[in-house]
């Protein structure tokens, strides 16, 4: 496939993408209908098997709400804050999400909402000691009229590799061992914990709930973008520099690679991932997809330029080849396939894409240009 000419690119690494619009039968889509009936469930069953891994279940019967904590007039008297926990059951155990909500007491309603997959610390969302922070800029999304949610993912799954016995895995799998190739890995379980989240979200009548967005940063990033993949009530989904098996091709890597990550983090996707350690281009997808399983949704993808680990420019070629299956439901992906200069975000189009000066983080920058292309693009 070539959805573009003018992007810098190596032909004989590219060329070999997985077409989007040819079924694994061989089947020609050709319309938005059959992408959203074939193609996409298909797209989303290859993810599960071959990288990210099979949640056992959805939303658990089991799901339940309570509130916590209430602050009014907290932030400086800007904000009003709710930790809600959200609580479900498995095999005798129980889990719990602790959500932090924090709106703008001055807003108007439905109030648009970022929820951030936070792997900062528990500590940085605790709503005693809530405060502003680059990584959460509180005051910054309040002024500019949203709400913000964080919950930790230590509290779905702590990021270590304990043989998948803490966690929602040991709640909710079956205990026979071996685990299945397809098990769910870490990454996985955070998408499912960000879905649940949702599921409260959804509950809170002040909230806009179809402007509603999932975002993270690095591993947060791959979580967001695997999350809002397949679960389409989020209307957009931000990768902060998601870097390898988040928004980055894995064909033609110039940064992480698909063995460097499973060695580093063998907790992080499926045991069949590591098929691919050695042979990205025997995958029968590639990132691309990931982004595309967002149409006709938003997708945001944001790069820094010295994150050389979760290469910027593999980053922008997924947005790139993305982009063709926007065009099919007569949407505009990217607005342009030549890779932008540091600070000129792409904001036209149903993907958006900008690339920061500096270092590999969350910062003030990355959040204000989310929200430039959240005003620009959300009806609220
Ligand atoms: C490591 C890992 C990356 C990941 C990053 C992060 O660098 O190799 O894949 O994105 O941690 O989460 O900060």
């Amino acid at each position: 496939m070539s959805p573009m000419s003018s992007a810098h690119h190596n032909n004989t690494d590219y060329n070999d993408l997985p077409n989007p619009f040819i079924t694994l039968a061989g089947e020609h889509i050709l319309s938005a209908s059959d992408w959203l009936e074939k193609r996409r469930p298909e797209l989303l069953e290859l993810f599960r098997k071959h990288i990210y891994g099979r949640a056992p279940l959805d939303k658990p019967g089991s799901l339940r709400f309570s509130i916590q904590k209430e602050m009014r007039g907290a932030l400086g008297g800007i904000a009003d804050i709710q930790q809600i926990n959200i609580l479900f059951d498995g095999r005798g155990e129980r889990g719990c999400i602790q959500l932090l909500l924090v709106t703008p007491r001055a807003a108007l309603h439905p109030i648009p909402c970022f929820l951030l997959i936070n792997n900062r610390g528990k500590e940085s969302i605790e709503p005693g000691d809530i405060r502003s922070t680059p990584f959460l800029p509180l005051e910054r999304i309040l002024a500019r009229g949203y709400a913000a949610a964080a919950f930790d993912v230590a509290d779905v799954d702590p990021d270590e590799h304990d043989g998948f016995h803490n966690g929602v895995h040991g709640i909710f799998d079956p205990p026979d061992l071996p685990r299945p190739p397809d098990a769910w890995g870490t990454i996985a379980a955070w998408a499912w914990g960000a879905s649940r989240v949702m599921d409260y979200l959804e509950t809170d009548p002040r909230l806009a709930h179809d402007c509603i967005a999932v975002l993270g940063h690095s591993r947060g990033g791959k979580t967001a973008l695997w999350c809002g993949a397949q679960d389409e009530r989020f209307a957009l989904a931000i990768s902060n520099e998601s870097g390898c098996t988040g928004a980055a091709l894995a064909r033609g890597a110039t940064g992480e690679t698909i063995r460097q990550i499973n060695e580093a983090f063998p907790h992080w996707f499926c045991s069949a991932y590591r098929r691919y350690n050695d042979r990205p281009d025997l995958l029968p997808v590639d990132q691309h997809l990931l982004l595309a399983l967002m149409a006709p949704r938003r997708v945001y993808v944001a790069s820094a330029q010295a994150d050389a680990w979760a290469d910027p420019k593999n980053e922008f070629l997924a947005c790139v080849y993305a982009s063709p299956v926007y065009r099919l439901f007569g949407l505009q992906g990217l607005e342009s396939y030549e890779m932008p200069a540091v600070h000129q975000p792409l904001h036209a189009g149903y993907i958006g894409y900008h690339l920061r000066a500096g270092e590999h983080d969350l910062t003030v920058y990355d959040w204000e240009r989310f929200m430039d292309y959240t005003d620009r693009h959300w009806n609220v």
